[in-house]
């Protein structure tokens, strides 16, 4: 049931071909230091650093540089950012990148001015932002995660083998994003996948709960529908611009709020796979791809109703005769082919996870509940067992 809620998402998107032309109007509204974080340096090799630092120069801005924002970023990086934000006496944070570029920008820019540890402040303790923010923009060249027009932010502790994510208030959205589908020509095509399967997890994290009418769920149907016909179509030709465009602006709608109204969300998809991540490092969309199958069948028989729904309104199975089960297993294998079709990684060995790191990544999977039905370690060890 939709209940009570307020919402407010706080977010300007420039979106299209002229997309970064936004930048000229979002500028201006901040001080001189900027603080350039990006990633490896696929920016440099494709010309969107150039395109960046011409805008910035032109708006007057002192650039001071933070690269070399990995995927999965690390605690080690995220501490060495809040250094080089306070050295730079940042006002803006303009993150040019990923998810994992935008997710360091969003945690750096609540911890420069607060004293605690940053890690055990909001990944472990996950308490409230009570310091001042350093507001963030961000230019988008990769997409799958939403983090464009979200507050989530992901943080990978390899000491500790944990990779945890922490939902920030609507304070630390990205005050602006710059969403121009052709910065995501380059993204190479196991990336680009891996990103399409992130925006589909995302709605089904969402979707798979609660029994009611929502007209959440309608929404999320028709968004899983037109991702997968535009995936199937940038797989084929992935400088298809309708298609690239429908990906980004589908990812953007999968995680920024607005379809979790009214829904409970366990998220246990992503809990599993990010305990994979601890482990092996894998690529975010790849993990979630590796736990589906196996997580999806152990909990169809407590939301057998809603699988059968979303196999009947979303991979078109006729239901004529058949038993809610029945469809509900065949809507699954519907997913299972589409998924092997477009080159996801179906088994966590694949990524790099091997049995002896079975007991570590159960112990590193956080549970919560609000799906259909709450995991204990017993489940969890059987699901990731399943998933080699
Ligand atoms: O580092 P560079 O050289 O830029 O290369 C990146 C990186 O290797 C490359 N890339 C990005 N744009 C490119 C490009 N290569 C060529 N051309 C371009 N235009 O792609 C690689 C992956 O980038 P990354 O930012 O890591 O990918 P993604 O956007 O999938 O982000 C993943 C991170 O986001 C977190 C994940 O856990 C992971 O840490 N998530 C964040 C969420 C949120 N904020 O709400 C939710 C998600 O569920 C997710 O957990
Ligand atoms: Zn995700």
């Amino acid at each position: 049931m939709l209940g009570n809620f307020t919402y407010c998402n706080p977010t300007k998107l420039y979106f299209g071909q002229d997309a970064l032309g936004g930048l000229n109007e979002e500028l201006p509204k901040y001080g001189k230091n900027v603080l350039l974080v990006y990633g490896g340096g696929s920016i440099k090799k494709n010309g969107i650093y150039d395109k960046v630092v011409s805008v910035l120069k032109a708006n007057g801005k002192e650039i001071f540089e933070d690269a070399g924002v990995m995927p999965n970023p690390t605690v080690e990086k995220l501490n060495d950012g809040i250094e080089r934000a306070k050295a730079a006496k940042a006002d803006l944070i303009l993150a040019v990148g990923g998810g994992s570029v935008c997710d360091y920008a969003k945690a750096v820019s609540v911890s420069v001015h607060c004293n605690d540890d940053a890690w055990e402040k909001y990944f472990i303790r996950f308490d409230d932002v009570t310091c001042n923010i350093i507001p963030v923009g961000c230019v988008l060249t990769m997409v799958g995660t939403g983090s464009e027009m979200n507050g989530g932010s992901v943080i990978t502790n390899h000491a500790q083998k944990l990779k945890i994510g922490h939902v920030f208030g609507e304070n630390v959205f990205p005050k602006f994003s710059i969403l121009n589908p052709e910065f995501t020509f380059t993204v190479p095509k196991y990336q680009m996948i891996s990103g399409i399967y992130d925006i589909m997890s995302h709605i089904l994290e969402q979707y798979f709960s609660g029994t009611d009418d929502n007209t959440s769920d309608y929404i999320m149907e028709g968004l899983l529908r037109s991702l997968i016909r535009s995936a199937n179509t940038a797989v084929e030709n992935p400088a298809d611009y309708e298609a690239r465009s429908n990906i980004m602006w589908t990812a953007t709608w999968a995680l920024n709020t607005l379809v979790a109204k009214g829904k409970t969300t366990d998220w246990m998809v992503h809990m599993l796979g990010q305990a994979v991540a601890a482990h092996t490092d894998a690529t975010h969309g790849m993990t979630l791809a590796a736990v589906t199958m196996p997580y999806y069948k152990y909990i169809l028989p407590y939301g057998t109703a809603k699988f059968a729904r979303y196999a009947v309104n979303v991979w078109n199975v006729n239901p004529l005769g058949k038993t809610d089960t029945q469809i509900a297993y065949e809507g699954l294998s519907a997913m299972e082919e589409w998924m092997k079709n477009i080159g996801l990684a179906m088994s966590i060995a694949e990524l790099g996870a091997t049995k002896d790191m079975l007991d570590g990544m159960v112990k590193s999977t956080l549970v919560m509940d609000g799906g259909y039905k709450v995991m204990n370690e017993k489940d969890i060890r059987a699901v990731l067992n399943a998933s080699f």
